[in-house]
C-alpha cells in the first residue's frame, strides 16, 4: 500500500513554491520597511505555554492541539500559533531591557492545528505574524493593521474588508462578563456542552461558538462596545482616528471576538470579498495583548499583532484572478554533442556557475533537438552549442533564445560575453 500525505496537509511542489518564495520575500521586504525583525522559534513547546498563553477554555486548546508526550515524559506541543511563542522567547531573552523599545518581530513558519481540512483550513498551515512589544501607544496598533493590509495590497488584492472592535480592559471585560452571564444563563440548557462548561469560566467564548452559532441568543447578546471604560473608549477612539488619517478604510464590527483569550483593547480582522472564495472569508487576524507577557511570566508589558496564513493569501489571490510576476528563467544551457564535448560541458558550466550564471545541461545522452527540447522548457536565455566542430575551433555558438540572434564566441570568453548581456 502506498503511503499518502496526512489529512489536511500540503506538499508545495516545484512551479507553486515559487509563489510561496515571492509573497515570503514581499513579506520581509516590508518587514524591513516598518522596521520588524525575524525571530525563530521552536516548532514544539511545553504544552503549559499554550494552556496558560492561548487559553485553557478555547477551541485551540481544548479540540485542536498535537500534544505528545517525549521520551522524558514531558507534554509538548506542536505550535498552534506565533504570539505565545514569540513572547516566551521575549521573556526568556529579557529583551525588555533591550534599549531599542518596542520590540518590533516577525515570523515565518508552520504552525499546527487539529481542525476538520476543507478550503482554506488545514492542519499544518504557515503563518506570517507580526508582534510589537512594549508600546501602548494605539499609534501603533494602527502600523500594524497597516503592515497586515500592506501584505495582501502590494501582492495586488483590492476586495478587502477590514473590521475592527475594541475588547476593552480588564475592568470592563469584568462588567461585559456579568451581562454576558446574566444574558445566557437562563436558557444555557439550549447550548452545546462546551457553552455550558464556559459560562462561568469565559462566557465570551460562548459568542465563537460554531455550533450554536445561529441561536437566536447570540444575536442579541450584549456586546462588549457598551460596556468599555472611558479609557478603552478612547484609546479604540485614538486608533479609529490614526486609521483615518492614514486613508484606511474599516468597519467596526461590534461582535468580532477572536478565538483566543489573551485579546483585549483592539481586535480585527481582514476578511476578503472576491466572489467565490469560499466559506472561510477571514484571511488575517490579531489584536492587542496587554496581559499575556506578564502570564508567561515577564514584566506588565502591552503587545501587539496579527497573524495571517500563506495558504489563504494565495486563495486569495486566486480568486481574484491574479498571478504573481514569478520568472523562472535559466542563464544558459550547454547543448553539447560528442564525448569531448560533454567533458567540456561539466567544467564549462561549473564555470559559469562560479560566475554566478544559473546553468544546467543535458545527463541524459539526448539528441540535439532533445536537447534544445528540454532547454526550452527549462525558460534560458542563452543556449550555448559545443560540437566536435566547435571544439576544434575552440570557439562556442550561443544563441540568445529571445531575440534568436546566434554568435559564435571563443569558449574562454563565453563568461564575458554572457556577463556583459546580463
Ligand atoms: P488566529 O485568528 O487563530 O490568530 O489565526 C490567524 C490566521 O491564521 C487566520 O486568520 C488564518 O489566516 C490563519 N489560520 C488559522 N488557522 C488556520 C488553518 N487551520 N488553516 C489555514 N490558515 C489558518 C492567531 O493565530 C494569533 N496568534 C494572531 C495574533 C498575532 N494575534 C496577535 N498576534
Amino acid at each position: 500500500m502506498a503511503i499518502h500525505i496526512p489529512r489536511g496537509t500540503q506538499d508545495i511542489l516545484p512551479g507553486v513554491v515559487e509563489q510561496w518564495q515571492y509573497v515570503e520575500q514581499k513579506m520581509r521586504e516590508l518587514c524591513k520597511r516598518y522596521n520588524y525583525s525575524e525571530i525563530r522559534t521552536p516548532i514544539f513547546e511545553q504544552t503549559e505555554l499554550f494552556q496558560r498563553g492561548v487559553g485553557e477554555t478555547t477551541d485551540i486548546v481544548q479540540k485542536e492541539m498535537y500534544t505528545f508526550e517525549d521520551r522524558g515524559g514531558r507534554s509538548m506541543t506542536l505550535r498552534p500559533e506565533g504570539t505565545a511563542p514569540t513572547v516566551r522567547s521575549y521573556v526568556e531573552h529579557k529583551m525588555y531591557s533591550n534599549p531599542n523599545q518596542p520590540t518590533k518581530l516577525f515570523y515565518i513558519g508552520p504552525m499546527f492545528r487539529y481542525e476538520r481540512p476543507q478550503a482554506g483550513r488545514y492542519r499544518q498551515f504557515v503563518q506570517f505574524g507580526v508582534e510589537a512589544l512594549g508600546s501602548n501607544d494605539p499609534a501603533i496598533d494602527a502600523e500594524v493593521i497597516a503592515l497586515a493590509l500592506d501584505v495582501y495590497r502590494e501582492l495586488g488584492l483590492k476586495q478587502l474588508k477590514l473590521v475592527i472592535n475594541s475588547l476593552g480592559d480588564i475592568e470592563s471585560r469584568k462588567e461585559h462578563r456579568e451581562a454576558l452571564i446574566a444574558h445566557f444563563k437562563p436558557r444555557i440548557g439550549e447550548f452545546c456542552s462546551d457553552c455550558q462548561n464556559r459560562l462561568e469560566k469565559n462566557p465570551m467564548r460562548i459568542l465563537d461558538c460554531k455550533k450554536d452559532r445561529d441561536h437566536e441568543l447570540m444575536h442579541t447578546a450584549p456586546p462588549i462596545i457598551d460596556y468599555l471604560n472611558e479609557e478603552s473608549r478612547n484609546f479604540f477612539e485614538k486608533v479609529k482616528t490614526y486609521l483615518t488619517e492614514m486613508g484606511i478604510e474599516y468597519e467596526v464590527d461590534p461582535r468580532l471576538v477572536r478565538g483566543l483569550d489573551y485579546y483585549n483593547h483592539t481586535a480585527f480582522e481582514i476578511m476578503s470579498n472576491a466572489e467565490g472564495f469560499g466559506a472561510i472569508t477571514t484571511l488575517m487576524g490579531g489584536g492587542r495583548y496587554n496581559g499575556l507577557v506578564e502570564e508567561i511570566g515577564g514584566p506588565p508589558t502591552p503587545g501587539i499583532g496579527f497573524a495571517l496564513s500563506i495558504e489563504r493569501l494565495l486563495l486569495a489571490l486566486g480568486a481574484e484572478g491574479i498571478t504573481l510576476p514569478v520568472e523562472n528563467k535559466l542563464d544558459c544551457y550547454i547543448v553539447a554533442l560528442g564525448e569531448r564535448a560533454k567533458d567540456k560541458a561539466a567544467s564549462l558550466l561549473y564555470e559559469l556557475r562560479k560566475a554566478g550564471f544559473s546553468a544546467d545541461k543535458d545527463y541524459l545522452d539526448r539528441k540535439l533537438k532533445a536537447q534544445f527540447k528540454a532547454a526550452d522548457r527549462l525558460n534560458v536565455k542563452y543556449v550555448a552549442v559545443l560540437g566536435e566542430d566547435e571544439l576544434e575551433k575552440n570557439v562556442i555558438n550561443v544563441k540568445n533564445m529571445e531575440t534568436g540572434n546566434q554568435e559564435e564566441v571563443r569558449i574562454d570568453f563565453l563568461i564575458e560575453y554572457l556577463l556583459e548581456r546580463k
